[in-house]
C-alpha cells in the first residue's frame, strides 16, 4: 500500500531544511502528477527546493519518481551501444547535427529525444524541420528500427515520458524556481534516463548565454548530473564549454543547419568544429566504456571476447577528424535525414529581408555577448515566445566577425534575417552593448573549459 501524506507537512519539512523521506517524494510527485497536490502547494515546495536542495539521496528518489511517472523505454536489444549527447543550451548550438552524425558513422546508436526552443536558445527540432520534409514526429517502431539501420535518431519526446517533469518544468517556469541546480538537474536526467540510453555526454554550457553564467554553477551542474546519471547506472560524462560568445557564424534554423553541412563537408567555423570533435571523441569512449563491460548483448557479443575487444578498440582509435573530410559523417546525416523523409538535396528557405549591422570603429572584436545575440534571433523571428507558437525557416543573425578578429568601423558586424522587416528595430534593441571593439588582440580562448567524469567526483 502506498503511504499518503499532508502536502502542507512536506513542504514545512523542506522550509525547515528537513530531509525527505524516499515515501514523501514518491508520493508528492504522484500526486501532483494526478492532479490531487494542488500547483500552489508544488509551488511552495519547489521553492523551498530552491532555497534549501535536495541531498544525492533526495535527489535519486525525486529523479526516479518523475521517470516512474512515465515509459521507461529500453534498447537493450539493439546489436550497437547506446549513447546520447545533452546540451544545457545556448546560442548557435547546432552541434547535435553534425555530432549525431559523426558518432553514428562509427555504428553507435543515438536515441536523440529533442525539443523545440523556447527563449533565447534555439531548439533541434526547429532546426531539422527547415529541411524539407523532415518528420519530427516517429512512433516507438520506427524509432527503434531507425536505431537499428542507420543508427541515429532525432525525434520528438512523446508526451509518455517523464510527464511529472513536463507539469512541473512549466510551473518552475512562471515560479521563479528554474534556475535550481537539483531542479535542473532532475529535470533533464530524468527524461534521459528514461529516454533508455546506456552511456550519456552532456555539454554544461557556462556563460553570458548559458543558464550557468559562473564556472562555479557550471561544475556543480555537472558533478551533480553525472553523479544521477551514475547512480542510475546511465555510464555519463559532462565536457563543460563556453557559453559567453555564439558558436559558430550562424543563429536561426536554417542558418544553423547550413552551417552544419559547411562542418559535414569538412569546412564551418573552428569553435563548431572543436566541440563537434571534442564531444564526439567523448561519446566514443563512453561507448567503449560500455562495450568493455556490458559486451553488445542485443548482438550476442559478450564482454571481455574478442568482438567485443576489437569494437573497443575500432571506437577508442576511430580519427572522429577525418570523418568530417572523407565523406564519411556526410553519408550518415543524409541515411539519417532521409529515414524520416527530409529531402537531402531540398532547399531550404531564406528570410525575405536583411539588414547589417556595422561596427562603429576600428579594432579588434574583444566581445560579442551571446545572450543579446540570441535574443536578436528570437526577436527577428528564430525562437518562439510560447510552445504554439510557430517559428521562422529563415529568420536569424548571420555573423561577421568574432571575438579577436580585426575589425574597421562600417564594416558589417552582422547581418538580420527576418521575413518580417519591422521586427529589425526590435532586434537593434537587443543588440545595445553587444558587443566591444578595443585596440588590442584579446587572448584567444578554447570552447572546451573542463571536464567532469566519474573518476573526477572522487
Ligand atoms: N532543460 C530541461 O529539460 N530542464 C531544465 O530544468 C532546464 C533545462
Amino acid at each position: 500500500m502506498v503511504d499518503t501524506f499532508d502536502a502542507v507537512d512536506i513542504i514545512i519539512a523542506k522550509r525547515d531544511a528537513e530531509i525527505l523521506s524516499d515515501n514523501q517524494i514518491n508520493w508528492i510527485i504522484d500526486a501532483y502528477t494526478s492532479g490531487e497536490v494542488a500547483e500552489e502547494q508544488m509551488s511552495a515546495l519547489l521553492m523551498a527546493i530552491f532555497l534549501r536542495g535536495l541531498n544525492r539521496s533526495e535527489l535519486n528518489c525525486w529523479t526516479d519518481a518523475m521517470i516512474a511517472s512515465g515509459e521507461r523505454l529500453d534498447f537493450s536489444f539493439l546489436p550497437r551501444a547506446t549513447v546520447d549527447k545533452h546540451s544545457t543550451g545556448g546560442v548557435g548550438d547546432k552541434i547535435t547535427l553534425p555530432l549525431t552524425a559523426v558518432v553514428s558513422s562509427y555504428g553507435v546508436g543515438i536515441p536523440q529525444l529533442s525539443g523545440r526552443g523556447l527563449g533565447h536558445t534555439g531548439g533541434t527540432l526547429d532546426k531539422l524541420e527547415s529541411i524539407p520534409g523532415w518528420q519530427a514526429e516517429l512512433s516507438l517502431e520506427q524509432m527503434g528500427q531507425q536505431l537499428a539501420s542507420t543508427g541515429a535518431v532525432i525525434c520528438a519526446a512523446g508526451a509518455g515520458l517523464a510527464p511529472a517533469d513536463r507539469k512541473l518544468y512549466a510551473l518552475r517556469d512562471v515560479t521563479g524556481t528554474v534556475a535550481s541546480i537539483p531542479l535542473i538537474s532532475s529535470s533533464i536526467m530524468s527524461k534521459k534516463i528514461a529516454e533508455g540510453t546506456s552511456g550519456l555526454v552532456l555539454d554544461v554550457k557556462c556563460g553570458s548565454g548559458a543558464f550557468m553564467k559562473e564556472l562555479s554553477g557550471a561544475k556543480e551542474l555537472a558533478r551533480t548530473m553525472v553523479e544521477i546519471g551514475e547512480d542510475h547506472g546511465v555510464h555519463t560524462v559532462a565536457l563543460i564549454t563556453d557559453m559567453d560568445t555564439p558558436l559558430g557564424l550562424s543563429v536561426g534554423n536554417a542558418l544553423e543547419v547550413r552551417e552544419s553541412l559547411e562542418v559535414l563537408g569538412g569546412g564551418g567555423p573552428k569553435d563548431v568544429i572543436e566541440l563537434t570533435l571534442a564531444l564526439a571523441r567523448e561519446m566514443l569512449d563512453v561507448a567503449a566504456d560500455i562495450v568493455e563491460v556490458q559486451g553488445i548483448p542485443g548482438a550476442g557479443i559478450l564482454p571481455g571476447s574478442k568482438h567485443a575487444q576489437s569494437r573497443v578498440e575500432e571506437l577508442r582509435t576511430a580519427d572522429v577528424a577525418r570523418s568530417l573530410t572523407d565523406g564519411r559523417a556526410m553519408d550518415s546525416w543524409r541515411a539519417t535525414i532521409r529515414a524520416q523523409g527530409g529531402d537531402v538535396d531540398g532547399e531550404m528557405a531564406w528570410a525575405k529581408f536583411t539588414e547589417d549591422v556595422v561596427a562603429d570603429h576600428d579594432g579588434f572584436l574583444l566581445s560579442l555577448d551571446a545572450m543579446k545575440v540570441g535574443l536578436a534571433a528570437w526577436r527577428l523571428g528564430a525562437g518562439r515566445a510560447r510552445k504554439e507558437d510557430k517559428v521562422q525557416i529563415g529568420a536569424g543573425v548571420v555573423l561577421h566577425a568574432k571575438p579577436g578578429d580585426r575589425v574597421r568601423q562600417g564594416q558589417p558586424l552582422m547581418t538580420l534575417h527576418t521575413d518580417t522587416p519591422d521586427a529589425f528595430s526590435r532586434a537593434q534593441e537587443k543588440l545595445e552593448g553587444a558587443w566591444s571593439i578595443g585596440p588590442q588582440a584579446p587572448q584567444p580562448t578554447g570552447v572546451i573549459i573542463d571536464k567532469v567524469s566519474a573518476s573526477t567526483l572522487a
